[in-house]
C-alpha cells in the first residue's frame, strides 16, 4: 500500500500551472503593464529595501499597505485582506465558501481566468461553467439557469483572456437577485478601462471586490487583496497564512501606490495608448477578427487553429511571444496578444510586415 494513495483524489485530473520563464526580447504573453519604472523610482525603492529588517517576521496581515488600499478605495482597512497575488484571494474564498453542508457550487462564465476553476476543483467544489454568448458578453439566461444554490461566482471585469467588459446593470441585478451566492467581481484589468470600476463600498454585503497590483506595474511583487463584508473578511483572515505578504512586498508596494501614484498613473496611461496602437498594427492582418479590447490584452480570432498557431510561432522566431488560446473552450483560431512598449510594437510590425 503506498501513501501515494493519501493524495487528495481531486488532484489527480489538474494540471500544474507552471511556465518557464520567457526569454523573448518582446513578452506580449501575461498581461503585465509593460512599461519599465523609472530608474530615480527604482533607486529610491532600492533605499527602501535596504532599510528593511531581514531578520524580523512582516506584519501579520499587512497593516500599512491594507491602510494604503483603503484610502485608494475609501473603504474600512478591516475589510481588506491581502493575498500573495489575487490566486491566493482566489483559493482562500473558495475555501472559506465550501465546505458547509450542502455546499453551493461555483459560477462562471467561461471562458475565463483559469484558476477559478482550478481552485474549485482542488477542493472538489462542482463548477457549472456558462459560456459567453457569440460576442463574449455575459448569457443573462444561462447565468440565471446556474446560480440558484451557487456559493460563489467569479466575475472577471474586464475579462481575461477576452478582454471584454461585461454589462453592469446585469452584474448588478445578479447581485440583488442572488443574495446567498457570492460574486467576486475581478477587477485585475480595470485601470485599462477607466472608469469601469464597480466598486461601491455600500454594495450588497454578497459583493466582493477583488484586485491586483500584478497588471499595473508591480507583479514581481505578488500582492492581490480583496474587500469583502466584515464576515468574510473574518472567514478569509482565518483561511490565510500570517505573514502571507513579505515586507519587501508590503513596502515596495505602499511607497509605489502612494509616493509614486502619478509615475505609475503614466506607465498605465502609456498602456492604454499602446494598446490603441496594438490595435490598429493586428488590424491590418486581412484575414484577423479583433474583439472589443478593454483590458491590457488583445484577443483576436483567425480563420483556423492552424493559421493562429502560424502566426503565434511566426511572432517567436522573431522574438516576440504571445499566447495561443486555440485550445480553450469557444476560442478557436483564438490568439491573445497583451499590450506591449513602443519597442515590443515594433518588432511585432517588422515580424509581420504591418505599417506601425
Ligand atoms: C482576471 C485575473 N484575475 C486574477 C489574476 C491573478 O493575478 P495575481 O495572482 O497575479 O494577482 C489574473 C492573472 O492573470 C487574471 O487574469
Amino acid at each position: 500500500m503506498s501513501w501515494q494513495r493519501h493524495i487528495r483524489p481531486t488532484l489527480a485530473p489538474l494540471e500544474v500551472y507552471d511556465l518557464p520563464p520567457s526569454t523573448a526580447p518582446s513578452r506580449m504573453h501575461a498581461n503585465e503593464c509593460p512599461e519599465p519604472w523609472p530608474l530615480e523610482v527604482r533607486t529610491a525603492l532600492g533605499e527602501i529595501v535596504r532599510e528593511i529588517e531581514l531578520n524580523r517576521y512582516p506584519d501579520t496581515s499587512g497593516r500599512s499597505l491594507r491602510r494604503a488600499l483603503a484610502d485608494k478605495h475609501g473603504c474600512d482597512p478591516e475589510r481588506i485582506v491581502l493575498g500573495n497575488g489575487s490566486d491566493e484571494i482566489i483559493s482562500g474564498l473558495v475555501t472559506a465558501l465550501s465546505g458547509a453542508p450542502g455546499a453551493g457550487h461555483m459560477v462562471i462564465p467561461t471562458p475565463t481566468f483559469v484558476m477559478y476553476a482550478h481552485s474549485a476543483q482542488v477542493f472538489g467544489v462542482d463548477v457549472r461553467e456558462v459560456p459567453l454568448t457569440a460576442a463574449l458578453q455575459l448569457d443573462a439566461v444561462g447565468m440565471r439557469a446556474a446560480l440558484p444554490g451557487a456559493a460563489v461566482c467569479f466575475l472577471a471585469r474586464p475579462n481575461n483572456p477576452t478582454s471584454s467588459l461585461w454589462d453592469a446593470e446585469l452584474i448588478h441585478a445578479l447581485v440583488r437577485e442572488f443574495p446567498a451566492t457570492v460574486f467576486v467581481i475581478d477587477e485585475a484589468y480595470a485601470a485599462y478601462e477607466p472608469g469601469c470600476s464597480l466598486w461601491d463600498p455600500a454594495a450588497p454585503s454578497n459583493q466582493v471586490h477583488m484586485g491586483t497590483l500584478s497588471k499595473i506595474g508591480l507583479a514581481a511583487l505578488r500582492v492581490g487583496y480583496c474587500i469583502a463584508d466584515p464576515a468574510l473578511a473574518l472567514a478569509l483572515n482565518k483561511v490565510r497564512h500570517p505573514y502571507n505578504v513579505s515586507q519587501t512586498s508590503i513596502a515596495v508596494a505602499e511607497a509605489a501606490l502612494t509616493r509614486f501614484a502619478d509615475v505609475q498613473a503614466g506607465m498605465i496611461a502609456k498602456t492604454i495608448r499602446n494598446r490603441g496602437r496594438l490595435i490598429e498594427l493586428l488590424g491590418q492582418l486581412p484575414d484577423a477578427e479583433l474583439f472589443p479590447a478593454h483590458a491590457n490584452l488583445v484577443l483576436l480570432r483567425l480563420p483556423d487553429d492552424a493559421r493562429a498557431q502560424g502566426l503565434v510561432s511566426q511572432l517567436e522566431d522573431a522574438g516576440v511571444r504571445v499566447k495561443d488560446v486555440t485550445r480553450v473552450a469557444g476560442l478557436s483560431g483564438c490568439v491573445r496578444v497583451s499590450v506591449g512598449t513602443d519597442e515590443d510594437l515594433e518588432r511585432l510590425a517588422l515580424a509581420l510586415g504591418l505599417r506601425l
